[in-house]
């Protein structure tokens, strides 16, 4: 027996070598982790179990019968992080430039099954040259049966992938079907064609990095959610990511003990909003302003920033938080602000996240740019996103809520919840001067003073629209409430939601305006 166990041993050994220590050595000159490293800074110690150790590839072409490496490329198996079961797989430079066969793809769907079957998350750490080149539409038929899977789990089980080295071809639209992914600054990228092939089709000269690197993507296309200075970072963030979420679609959003620890009414929020409609300030102070000290995780943080997104806690209660953002682009709505939200919003409904919305937005940008990119088509994907949430939703208008984007941004009518206004929102269709503009054009123009005119019915329009509380007449707006006690206020109320039933009519699935 001993002699067999010994057998086993050198083979555990030989496996965890990957492609051998010069590969290994040559990753870490580059500045990257292994895939067994990373798995142990990401996994909760000693609770990483292996599944498919030892298999391997079965391709005869171009000399490949002759090397083979016990796991094929990728680790795969499950594990604990903070104490929650979650399945991984971290594929491996070392072995074929961590590209895709056959069976690597078979190994990936083995762990995302067994995820979708025990209800737990999923989590890629891509590091791969694409497709094994050697094995053809195999290996494209592996990448085909991924996306399936992927898109099978969107919305059952929370998917995160983190890019960590090249990610080219069609490997890039396994990440881009999960949920979240995050990308490691200056060792990691994605492109569906790399820069000779673009410098070949549109003789554009562009370089890895700024093609597809991670400030490209998190900035430029917002592919991706989180850019990260390094592996450590990165692996730190998937975790607390993970922290936000539930384990499935069946499950309820995490919620940590909370004790609260003196006064929780936020005066500071008085004196936040500046006298002057006109003036900036930064929506990040309201958040964090109302929710439980330093809980905010911010999505897509350096795209589209009219608008900020992320996760939160709320007396212990994870939450989801849509804000508009003053302090740029004063807030308004355009196309990607539109998509960014839209995505997150969808996000936090499928895994029964609550949804927190703080309004100040001047409407939806005009101009041809946005007209001819389709803003309303776009535009429309985050009513739809908020129209079909079934999770408790609550509304706080801090200032601006005008025209289309006052419907849009979670209001009443859309099925939120409960919508709060402090006493200086201005809920209307349009600013006061537009507004003037239109309605008293003739009176107006026919006066012999029109700037003096314009001005007293812009004061006038002020005086009927700029408040809450003609739409708190309507009832729809529940409560005008002085801003130091919006945490308060929201700590209730998300507690008198907990229990939220809300279905949609049966039906396959919306056709959300794409
Ligand atoms: C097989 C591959 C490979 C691949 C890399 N290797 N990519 N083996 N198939 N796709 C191997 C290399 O032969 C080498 O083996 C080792 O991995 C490391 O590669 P290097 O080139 O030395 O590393 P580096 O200089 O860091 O460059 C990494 C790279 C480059 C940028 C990823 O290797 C590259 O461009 N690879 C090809 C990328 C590509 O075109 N993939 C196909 C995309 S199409 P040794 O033995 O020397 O260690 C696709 C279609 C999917 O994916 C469609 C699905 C719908």
């Amino acid at each position: 027996m001993q002699t067999k166990i010994d057998l086993l041993n050198t083979k555990i050994a030989q496996a965890q070598l990957g492609g051998g220590v010069k590969r290994i050595e040559s990753q870490h000159k580059k500045g990257k982790l292994t895939a067994r490293e990373r798995l142990h800074f990401l996994m909760d110690e000693g609770s990483f179990e292996e599944i498919g150790m030892f298999v391997t590839h079965r391709s005869n072409e171009f000399g490949l019968e002759r090397e083979k490496y016990p796991g094929d490329g990728v680790v795969t198996g499950y594990g604990t992080i903070n104490g929650r079961m979650v399945y991984v797989f971290s594929q491996d430079f070392t072995v074929f430039g961590g590209s895709l066969s056959e069976t690597h793809a078979e190994k990936i769907c083995r762990i995302m099954d067994l995820a979708m079957k025990n209800g737990a998350p999923v989590i890629g750490l891509n590091d791969s040259g694409g497709a094994r080149i050697q094995e053809g539409v195999v290996s494209l038929g592996g990448y085909a049966d991924i996306f399936y899977k992927n898109t099978l789990a969107s919305g059952v089980v929370p998917q995160i992938s983190a890019i960590m080295g090249p990610c080219a071809g069609g490997a890039v639209y396994s990440p881009a079907i999960t949920d979240f992914i995050m990308m490691v600054e200056n060792t990691s990228y994605m492109f569906v064609t790399g820069p000779n092939v673009v410098k070949t089709v549109t003789h554009e000269e562009v370089t890895s990095e700024e093609l597809g690197g991670a400030s490209t993507h998190s900035a430029k296309s917002g592919v991706t959610h989180f850019s990260c200075a390094n592996e450590i970072e990165c692996i730190n963030n998937i975790k607390k990511l993970l922290s936000y979420m539930p384990q499935n679609c069946e499950d309820g959003a995490p919620m940590l003990p909370y004790e609260t620890s003196g006064s929780e009414l936020r005066p500071e929020l008085n004196s936040l909003v500046p006298e002057s409609p006109n003036q900036p300030y930064d929506m990040r102070d309201v958040i964090t302003g109302v929710i439980d000290t330093d809980t905010f995780l911010e999505v897509h943080k350096n795209y589209a920033e009219n608008i900020v997104v992320g996760f939160a806690r709320l007396a212990g209660r994870s939450i989801g938080v849509v804000a508009n953002q003053p302090a740029f682009l004063a807030g308004v709505l355009d196309i990607k602000s539109s998509v960014k939200a839209a995505r997150f919003v969808r996000f936090c409904d499928s895994f029964n996240i609550p949804l927190l919305v703080f309004e100040d937005v001047p409407g939806f940008l005009p101009g041809t740019d946005q007209e001819w990119n389709a803003i309303i088509t776009n535009g429309a994907k985050l009513l739809y996103a908020f129209c079909e949430a079934t999770v408790p939703r609550i509304t706080v208008i801090t200032r601006k809520a005008y025209g289309g984007a006052y419907d849009v941004m979670n209001s009443k009518h859309i099925g939120a919840d409960m919508n709060y206004a402090w006493p200086c929102a201005e809920i209307a269709v349009m600013g006061a001067k537009g507004a003037a503009e239109i309605i008293f054009k003739s009176e107006i123009m026919a006066d012999k003073d029109p700037v003096a005119k314009l001005k007293e019915k812009e004061t006038e329009y002020i005086k009927h629209f700029a408040n809450p509380y003609r739409a708190a007449e309507r009832g729809y707006i529940d409560e005008v409430i002085r801003p130091e006690e919006t945490r308060t206020k929201l700590i209730s109320a998300f507690r008198m939601l907990e229990n939220k039933v809300d279905k949609l009519p049966k039906k396959k699935h919306g056709n959300i305006p794409l």
